[in-house]
């Protein structure tokens, strides 16, 4: 994707220095374009905990580049073993929710043996290795995605408007995006599209981090209060719903951003369809339903305060009685029941262990 014309990725290595990993810290969207350096496992940590980088995807890669960054900390380590192991404990911990993280984690921990000398170029190799298939299954899901739009706009030959939830786009990946990446290739392809963006508080993800994505590369979009959606389907104005996911069980119940299980209701009241983009890295096959998957719960400053520009300036103003305690679930599960589809990098199915099963076989 581009910025100003000029090619990014959401996670790199520093030209000139491999011991160092950039990224764009995602706090500042879309006021501020900071470019973050990452030197150290628990810088590393920090990052996926404070969520200067965020995404399902985007935090697991992030993650298989901090274990690469515990190695080179580990090679002056008396015990190099312990302390990767206990890196890859920490990294795994950051955010409970998505499986993306423990899932790249895992494939770096397999990589690890005594030779310590040679591990960090090795588990470099492999976290560009997973970066890089990262974005290969979001644009297979653009494509698989796309015929979806197509079949819309030449029934109706009308504006496709699409509704998303949080972002899923290639903030949240390392390039496409999830959920945006059948928007992405039809807009390219010239079909026309529009998307409502629901602001996702408390982080407003949609509002900061995908308006931002959507606007630089010229989709047209609406930003909505996350309530409007229901109104908005109820009224024709909604084709299709479309959103990521940060943990899929292997029933096809779908984990993501807090209030997508709201619009999938919706979505099912209204006879509207309702995709997810669901790459492998985030469907664990080892949880029966998505009521097992462990909800995070975040600071409830995050819903007591908003952050915004202010007289130039990126300011925090409180907006509730300073006293009154805030509760901040940050994702819910949408039953399989009320999914359309999955639209995984080998194609579409429903949202159902058998489907699930014979996809992957
Ligand atoms: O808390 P976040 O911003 O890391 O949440 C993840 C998400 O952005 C969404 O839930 C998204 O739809 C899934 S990630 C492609």
């Amino acid at each position: 994707m581009k910025i100003n014309g000029k090619k990014f990725h959401t996670i790199w290595l520093k030209e000139n220095d491999e011991q160092i990993v950039q990224i764009i810290d995602q706090r500042f969207l879309p006021h501020e374009f900071v470019i973050e350096n990452l030197e150290t496992v628990d810088d590393v940590e920090r990052a996926i905990r404070e969520m200067h980088v965020r995404g399902a995807p985007l935090i697991g890669v992030a993650a298989a580049f901090g274990m690469y960054l515990s190695a080179l900390e580990a090679i002056d380590n008396q015990q190099f073993t312990k302390y990767i192991n206990e890196s890859a404990e920490k990294l795994k911990a950051a955010r409970p929710t998505a499986v993306n993280l423990a899932w790249a984690v895992d494939q770096q921990l397999e990589l690890v043996s005594e030779n310590y000398k040679i591990l960090p170029s090795i588990l470099l190799e492999n976290a560009e290795r997973i970066k890089k298939e990262s974005i290969d299954r979001c644009k297979k899901i653009g494509e698989f995605g796309l015929p979806l739009i197509e079949d819309i706009y030449q029934r109706t030959e009308q504006i496709v408007n699409i509704l998303t939830h949080c972002n899923a786009g290639w903030m949240a990946c390392i390039d496409y995006g999830t959920a945006t990446a059948p928007i992405y290739a039809a807009h390219d392809k010239g079909i026309p599209v529009h998307v409502w963006v629901d602001e996702t508080r408390p982080r407003n993800q949609g509002a900061r981090i995908t308006a931002f994505e959507l606007q630089e590369h010229g989709v047209p979009h609406t930003v909505i209060t996350d309530n409007a959606g229901g109104h908005l389907m109820q009224h024709g104005e909604v084709d299709m719903v479309l959103v990521g996911t940060d943990r899929t069980a292997r029933n096809g119940d779908v984990c993501n951003k807090i209030g997508t299980y709201l619009k999938a209701l919706a979505a099912k009241d209204n006879n509207i369809p309702f995709y997810v983009g669901a790459p492998t890295s985030s469907i664990d096959f080892s949880l029966k339903n998505g009521f097992e998957i462990p909800i995070e719960e975040r600071g409830e400053e995050e819903v007591k305060y908003i952050q915004g520009m202010c007289d130039g300036e990126i300011k925090k103003i409180l907006l509730t009685p300073k006293a009154s305690p805030a509760a901040n679930f940050a994702f819910d599960v949408t039953p399989a029941r009320l999914v359309t589809g999955l639209i995984t990098e080998f194609g579409i199915c429903k949202a159902s262990q058998e489907e699930l099963l014979r996809l992957y076989q």
